[in-house]
């Protein structure tokens, strides 16, 4: 069987704030295009490797990863993974379809998926049991008002690479409404069963500033990513084979904990420190100078609530599986 992996890489990193589209920012001396293609070769699952990129950017594109075939992307995702479908060609039996921005994807999470598709399943995605507690609010006014607490042990939160066979994801994007977050969801709304192996905390996606960061120290602490990465994902991935879901979820914290901590020793309670202000922030700023840091930072988020909708693709991160 033929795979083909698609790499969607052609958004412009709203959220993030660099002065360059997301896939094209430093991650340790390298892009972290570059390092999501290398995680993919890592992994060796792959037959071919298509990478969809902003249309100005197709030749540097060609350059970072000149073992990959480079095409323009679209205004909205589904669009950029449509041009990766085309471009993978009809031979692809099964495509994977995998964020550029999730470089640290370790190379056992792409062999769960594509495992999961050969022996079967036409859809196929990885997902991580959820720590916090979840609570639906209603958002219309004032301090959002709690609906209701959701039962987190049925819940997943889903990552990328998602996996499918030719047919289901031709399928997905036919149907495709532009409500959907992410392709395994437009399978959904067709009918097509999709199911969920183990993920891990390190395909974890690059969306704020404070994503960037915990993946930079993670690729500065390893030296070398991929081995490191790969490592550390040992756990995770022993924890979530577990069929207990709420056993899976208490054993996946350490590797958690292990991510805000990365770094030097002092890291994990500095992080730590600083999150508590911007927590704080969304009910009042402090004026503290560990407020204000906490306050610049936690604007992405901001945005990211409020102009979802404008974004088309971009739901508010509590809606979206991340
Ligand atoms: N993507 C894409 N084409 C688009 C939009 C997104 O290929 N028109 C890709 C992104 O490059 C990313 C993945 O889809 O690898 C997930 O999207 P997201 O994390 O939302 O990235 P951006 O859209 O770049 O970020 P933002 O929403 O903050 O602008
Ligand atoms: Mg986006």
């Amino acid at each position: 069987m033929t795979v083909s992996v698609i790499v969607p890489a052609a958004g412009s990193g709203t959220r993030l704030g660099q002065s360059k589209p997301k896939a094209f920012v430093d991650l340790g001396g390298r892009t972290i295009l570059e390092a999501c293609v290398a995680g993919i070769v890592e992994a060796g699952v792959a037959d071919t490797v298509v990478v969809v990129v902003p249309a100005d950017l197709v030749d540097d594109a060609r350059r970072l990863v000149p073992d990959t075939t480079v095409v323009a992307g679209g205004a909205h995702r589904s669009e950029s993974v449509r041009a990766g479908i085309d471009a993978a060609g009809p031979d692809a039996d099964i495509l994977l379809v995998h964020d550029a921005a999730r470089p640290l994807t370790p190379p056992a999470v792409f062999a769960r998926v594509v495992d999961a598709v050969r022996a079967g399943h036409r859809a196929v995605v990885p997902g991580l049991p959820v720590a916090d507690t979840l609570k639906q609010v209603d958002p219309s006014s004032g301090p959002e008002r709690v609906v209701a607490t959701v039962d987190r042990d049925l819940l997943r939160a889903i990552q990328t690479p998602q996996g499918f066979t030719r047919d289901a994801l031709l399928r997905a994007h036919a149907d495709d409404t532009g409500l959907a977050t992410d392709d395994a969801g437009l399978a959904e709304r067709c009918g097509i069963e999709v199911h969920v192996v183990p993920g891990d905390p390190l395909a974890m996606k690059i969306t704020t500033p404070w994503d960037l960061r915990i993946a930079r120290d993670i690729v500065a602490e390893a030296g070398s990513a991929g081995r490191v990465a790969s490592e550390r994902s040992e756990p995770a991935y022993r924890d979530h084979s577990s069929s207990a879901g709420r056993v899976a979820s208490e054993r996946s914290e350490p590797a958690y904990r292990d991510h805000s901590s990365a770094g030097d020793s002092s890291a994990g309670r500095v992080a730590s420190e600083r999150s508590e202000p911007a927590y704080r922030d969304h009910s009042s700023a402090g004026d503290s100078s560990a407020g204000r840091v906490a306050s610049e930072r936690s604007e992405p988020a901001y945005r990211d609530h409020s102009s979802a909708d404008r974004l088309g693709d971009h739901p508010p991160e509590h809606r979206r599986h991340p």
